[in-house]
């Protein structure tokens, strides 16, 4: 029998293998790869102090020759719940030095287990993924546990938010339970996903690729758009989390973090009424716009480097937080295509599902045409766009700073899909299309008979801009609410933004909708 205090002894020896995961050695190999550990991870994402452990004991139960007599306390994943900028976050992450942080039927039920207690207690879960996958020697047990995963980040889809940041490999099946989440972080040079990797590749299709152009956070935060934000190393990946996770509120059923503001809710800012230059057709940067808006001119954008013709991130207008969608002039024209349909539309969709109003600067030529856009389906894309605006039922504000051009004018939040308060800047053009296609179209015949077809044409692309190019016939059929000058736009936003703090809004009864997928 032991003593008691051999018993303490034993608890003490256990729990200094836990902290020490696969062993010395292999946590400095972690640090010359330039990563954190697991435990250095959560210590850095959490308030200080607040973090406490689940499973903590846990081992594998494989009986596979030479797994079954190595095991590991905690098998390889650190899980459990804390504070993050004060306020209760679950997270796991998983340890590389045991069986390179592969996910077992163990480990995979701490995760679970961890899942589970968050949706019952309303508060976000953040993934830190550094894995090899399934724990090969494990086989299927292993993937019941990826599969179960998935199901639980479903079920709480729309309910708490989720965030995975990938901090090391992340391959095969494993890379679609943080595609099954919010937001990805990827932390340059360190992570990559991909579905098969680069040797796989090479057999099949030949191509040669590197694992790193493949799938490293560079291609997936510019090329694929399946990472949200771009991480230098584990340090600037776990402050951004940090920084996002203050913007979001803990489930669905509250309202994002209310911050006592510091800027005046009645600033105007005169330098917005030179931003829309004289030449219609020439670019400005949207951002900097936004900036002149916000409170403090602070606004986390989301997807960066991806679809740049949308901009989309958070910001705060008189301390309450707001979603914002922007096209960007200063890159294709702001043009929608595909990719900055998509963009957006899962924005506006996490937005309204976690009660996040909405604020939309809109200058928009159209959608892109050409036969790339065409054939790869930008009618169905584009509708994902629409169709998340018609269904938001969060509070949507909009303001035309250029412009709303065609069925553009329609999917960028306008009145008729339920827009609560629709502005415009003088500069806006609100028309079908721009005054050179209108004219070519509507006085073709008076273009070719006429002696001089230039002058004619030239005639009639002004009469038509004087006609229609102007914000006017549509605050006079209602479509707008005002018309109003560049330079109150915050207090404009901020007075309308408060009125509707409490807009409630109900969708018909059904199972769910059939966005275009
Ligand atoms: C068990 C694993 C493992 C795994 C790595 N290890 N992956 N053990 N199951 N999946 C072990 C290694 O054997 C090694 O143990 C230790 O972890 C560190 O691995 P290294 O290879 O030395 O590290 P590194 O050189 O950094 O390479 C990392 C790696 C590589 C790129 C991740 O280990 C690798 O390719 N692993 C296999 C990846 C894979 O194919 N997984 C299955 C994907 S399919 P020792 O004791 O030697 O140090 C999948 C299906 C999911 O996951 C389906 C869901 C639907």
């Amino acid at each position: 029998m032991k003593s008691r205090k051999e018993k303490f002894e034993t608890l003490e020896r256990k729990r200094k293998q836990a902290l020490l995961g696969g062993g010395r050695e292999r946590i400095e190999k972690i640090h010359k790869s330039g990563r954190l550990t697991a435990r250095e991870r959560i210590h850095q994402l959490f308030d200080e102090d607040s973090f406490q452990e689940l499973g903590v004991f846990v081992t594998h139960r494989s009986t596979w020759p030479g797994l079954a007599e190595k095991k590991m306390v905690g098998d390889g994943v650190v899980c459990g719940h804390g504070l993050i900028n004060g306020r209760l976050t679950y997270a796991f992450a998983q340890d590389f030095t045991v069986f390179g942080g592969s996910l077992s039927e163990s480990n995979a039920g701490k995760i679970i287990r961890l899942m589970d207690t968050a949706l019952n207690n309303g508060a976000p879960v953040v993934g830190l993924s550094d894995s090899g996958g399934a724990r090969i020697q494990e086989g299927v047990a292993s993937l019941a546990g990826y599969a179960s995963i998935f199901l639980r980040n479903t079920m709480a889809s729309g309910v708490i938010p989720q965030l995975s940041a990938i901090m090391g490999p992340s391959a095969g099946g494993a890379v679609y339970s943080p595609a099954l989440t919010d937001f990805i972080f990827m932390v340059d040079g360190t992570s990559h996903m991909f579905i098969t990797g680069p040797n796989v590749i090479k057999k099949v299709t030949h191509e040669d690729v590197s694992q790193e152009e493949l799938g490293g956070a560079k291609t997936h935060n510019t090329k694929s758009g399946v990472a949200h934000f771009l991480a230098e190393d584990d340090d600037d990946c776990l402050d951004q989390i940090r920084r996002l996770l203050s913007y979001l509120p803990q489930n669905n059923l509250e309202d994002p973090p209310y911050l006592p503001p510091s800027d005046d809710p009645n600033r105007t800012d005169p330098r917005l009424n030179e931003v829309v230059p004289e030449n219609a057709n020439a670019p400005y940067d949207i951002t900097d716009v936004i900036g002149m808006i916000v409170d403090d001119g602070e606004f986390l954008e989301i997807q960066a480097l991806y679809a740049k013709n949308i901009v989309i991130g958070y910001a705060r207008m008189n301390g309450h937080v707001v979603g914002i969608v922007a096209n960007q002039p200063n890159h294709l024209a702001g043009v929608l295509d595909i990719e900055s349909s998509i963009k957006g539309a899962r924005f506006i969709r996490f937005c309204d599902a976690f009660n996040i109003p909405l604020i939309t600067f809109e200058d928009v030529p159209g959608f892109l045409p050409g036969t790339d856009q065409e054939w790869a389906g930008i009618i169905k894309h584009g509708a994902k766009l629409i169709y998340a605006y018609c269904e938001a039922t969060v509070p949507k504000l909009t303001v035309v700073t250029r412009k709303a051009y065609g069925g553009a004018y329609c999917v960028m939040s306008s009145k008729h899909i339920r827009s609560d308060y629709n502005v415009a800047w003088p500069t806006a053009e609100l028309a079908v299309m721009g005054a050179e296609g209108a004219a070519n179209i509507l006085y073709r015949k008076e273009i070719k008979a006429s002696d001089d077809p230039a002058e004619e044409l030239k005639k009639q692309v002004d009469h038509y801009a004087e006609q229609f190019e102007n914000p006017y016939i549509a605050a006079s059929l209602g479509y707008l609410d005002d018309i109003i000058t560049p330079e109150s736009t915050r207090p404009m936003l901020i007075n309308a933004l408060e009125s509707m703090l409490n807009k409630r809004q109900q969708l018909p009864p059904k199972k769910h909708g059939n966005i275009p997928l």
